[in-house]
């Protein structure tokens, strides 16, 4: 079962190596990111990216509803990852004391950190009207997404991706 589900992430892993190759701009490359999660993995209604900037998130490139622009880092499902600098997996967002409401129809949540050199750069996420939508299976999926968009940026030093971060401001 674990086996055949991590299967759903050796595509996008792939098809992300070719959405982003050659292409510095780290919002375009956000934007194409999402796009691809939203678009492949079953069962989501919204999958878009936050940044920091100062102590807050700032809302970057998404699929979905509109969503919050602003949330403060140690709040909600994404600030408590970017605060922890940790995955945070919500089987049900009835549960989780602080859970910010974008869309109600969204009922677990998968929030990964983009943790660079020990800066906390921003945060991917990800909504589901399915209870207990996400699993260990698609939080390591999603966490070696996160690493790859990462490590492409790393090829280019000024990129303004490195700029963003809670500790600066
Ligand atoms: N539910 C999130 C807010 C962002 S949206 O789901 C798009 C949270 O509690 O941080």
């Amino acid at each position: 079962m674990t086996a055949d589900k991590s299967g759903l992430y050796r595509d996008p892993s792939r098809q992300l190596a070719a959405l982003l190759a050659g292409e510095p701009d780290p919002i375009a490359n956000a934007a194409n990111t999402v796009a691809l999660i939203y678009h492949t993995l079953p069962d989501l209604n919204w999958a878009g990216f936050y940044f920091c900037d100062g102590p807050e998130l700032v809302l970057g490139p998404f699929q979905g509803k509109p969503a919050c622009a602003r949330i403060a880092i140690g709040k909600g499902v994404c600030g408590t990852a970017a605060a922890r600098a940790a995955t945070v997996l919500v089987p049900d967002v009835h549960d989780f004391s602080g859970h910010i409401t974008c869309d109600p129809d969204s009922r677990s949540e998968l929030a990964v950190p983009l943790v660079e050199a020990g800066r906390v750069l921003g945060v991917l996420d990800l909504d589901s009207p399915l209870r207990a939508r996400f699993d260990e299976v698609d939080q390591a999926g999603c966490e070696r997404l996160v690493a790859q968009f990462l490590e492409h940026h790393r090829q280019y030093p000024s990129c303004r991706l490195w700029r963003n971060s809670g500790d600066q401001k």
